[in-house]
């Protein structure tokens, strides 16, 4: 593990889905109804996490079965709990090393998982095996260079203030391909056919205060895994900064935006 990615803990279902699931949720939908999948096909899903992307592959896009793919026991124990559907299996697997057939799935997709893997062109280059012709390749990553994902932004903004090592730690400066162009480079790189980018924005509203900083402080993903690594006094000073700063509505909610980018390309 990198010492820039040493905060990046996936593991705790309910800690994932209380910091990204809850918006990830939000996005994965629009982005199956994007590619405009055929109904009764075979899918592939990379890093699945708690679940996000499958149920809404299984919701709406009438797949015949569903093989969703995480590296994390902890995730794909939650995943299944989540996503109760006969057509959907979880299995422990790695992007880089598929444990599925050349060309035996008609949708392969991923959902904010291609900047972890430490060898992103391999990662595609499976995702490209295991399709069959005519199939559809899609992902999507947060938009994190262009500021895309407020929240995660206002707190390593808040972070690099008081200590300056979290500026190295920041997903902007670790995830630079995350842009319009990058994520298009990275599929046509890939050898994918007929590739297509658009952008998916989801407005993110915290309630309160609490409502948003609190997932911070539950370990589960870079910003929270490098929260949970300060010592009590360090993580308060982090807290009343962001406190103090972050613009609240009258009502006390925290209203801001996240965006990724989507990409879909052929297999020819
Ligand atoms: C930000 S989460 C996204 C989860 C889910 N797709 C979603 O949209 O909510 C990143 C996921 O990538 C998984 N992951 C990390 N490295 C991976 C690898 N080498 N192969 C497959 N998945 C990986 C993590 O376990 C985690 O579930």
């Amino acid at each position: 593990m990198s010492d820039k990615s040493r905060h990046d803990a996936w593991s705790a279902g309910d800690s994932y889905d209380r910091y990204m699931g809850r918006w990830s949720r939000q996005v994965a939908p629009r982005f199956v109804e994007w590619i405009g999948p055929a109904a009764g096909g075979d899918w592939l899903e990379i890093g699945c996490g708690t679940g996000a992307l499958s149920a809404a592959a299984l919701a709406r896009g009438a797949p015949r079965s569903l093989l969703s793919i995480d590296p994390s026991e902890g995730f794909l124990a939650k995943a299944r709990a989540n996503v109760p559907d006969p057509r959907a299996e979880f299995r422990l697997g790695d992007a880089q090393a598929l444990p599925v057939a050349d060309a035996s799935r008609d949708v392969v997709v991923s959902g904010l998982v291609l900047n972890f893997v430490p060898d992103r062109a391999k990662a595609l280059a499976e995702m490209k095996r295991t399709a069959r012709r005519g199939g559809t390749v899609g992902y999507y990553l947060w938009d994190y260079p262009g500021g895309g994902v407020a929240f995660m932004r206002a707190f390593w903004v808040a972070a690099a203030a008081l200590d300056a090592k979290a500026a190295d730690l920041t997903e902007d400066r670790r995830f630079p391909f995350c842009t319009r162009d990058g994520v298009a480079a990275m599929a046509r790189e890939a050898g994918l056919a007929g590739v297509e980018v658009t952008a998916i924005e989801v407005p993110t509203v915290f309630k309160d205060f609490d409502d948003y900083w609190e997932p911070f402080t539950l370990g589960a993903g870079p910003a929270p895994g490098y929260c949970a690594s300060l010592d009590p006094q360090a993580r308060e000073r982090l807290r009343l900064r962001l406190f103090e700063t972050l613009p609240r509505r009258d009502d006390g909610s925290i209203a801001m935006t996240a965006r990724a980018w989507a990409v879909k390309a052929r297999i020819e």
